[in-house]
């Protein structure tokens, strides 16, 4: 049986801080090494013809970092796209984000934005990045948006998947990088059946013959949703 690629690919990048102590080195130069690989990894999906790859980039809970990691962070953008752009352009993938950028500086959401609109026209895979995103912070906001209609007396379970952030809804497969087997707040509610795979190796040192690892794990796997196996 030939090997089928998941269309959406959901991945926390873990582990750029512990990478960069391995090496004696700022945790900030972990976070450039991480961006670096975002490049990677998504021109290796776009390839195989995945449909989505959400990355998840800065939670709600990373404000708690110290404000120069932080700051060193908002920078990322910028500079990723500054050097990617075109490149992206040219590969037909298109750029889009979730999560509440408003609290990112200026500089950054416009380069979010920038990259946004600049992709907006391809058709190759959906590069969705997860900035300032929750996975709660998500369904509260989807609940509040669908509350506005005062017709409406009970939520249900497709007007909740029609109001989250992202366009694309269920997860095929979830990696986590680093070691930990954790979610840490992320896609809540599209990962109610994705496969998960964790890995030890850190988000920089995950190059294509890693990932096509977890995609033959995946392949592995019996995806039942509820009913028999087949
Ligand atoms: C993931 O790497 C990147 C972000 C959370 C922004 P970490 O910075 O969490 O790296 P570790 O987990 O400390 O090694
Ligand atoms: C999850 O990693 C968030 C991102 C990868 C952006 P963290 O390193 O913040 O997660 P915890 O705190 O270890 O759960
Ligand atoms: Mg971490």
């Amino acid at each position: 049986m030939s090997k089928i690629y998941p269309k959406h690919i959901a991945i926390i990048m873990d582990g750029n801080g512990r990478w960069a102590k391995k090496k004696g080195k700022p945790r900030t130069a972990g976070h450039l090494a991480g961006s670096e690989n975002i490049r990677t990894i998504a021109l290796y999906a776009n390839q195989h013809g995945v449909e989505s790859l959400t990355l998840y980039a800065f939670s709600t809970e990373n404000w708690a970092r110290p404000d120069e990691e932080k700051n060193y962070l908002f920078q990322l953008p910028s500079l990723f796209f500054k050097k990617y752009i075109d490149e992206l352009k040219r590969e037909n993938i298109r750029v889009t984000y979730i999560g509440e950028i408003e609290r990112f500086p200026k500089q950054t959401r416009n380069v979010i934005l920038d990259a946004v609109k600049q992709t907006s026209m391809n058709t190759g895979l959906n590069l969705c990045l997860a900035v300032n995103y929750g996975g709660r912070r998500e369904i509260v906001c989807a609940v509040n948006e669908i509350l506005k209609d005062p017709e409406i007396h009970e939520v249900t379970e497709d007007m909740i998947s029609d109001h989250l952030m992202s366009e694309t809804s269920e997860v095929d497969l979830l990696i986590r990088t680093s070691g930990e087997v954790r979610v840490s707040n992320f896609l809540l509610w599209q990962i109610a059946y994705a496969e998960m795979v964790f890995v030890n190796c850190a988000w920089p040192d995950f190059d294509p013959e890693e990932f096509e690892k977890c995609i033959d794990e995946f392949n592995h796997r019996n995806r039942r949703f509820g009913g028999l196996s087949q």
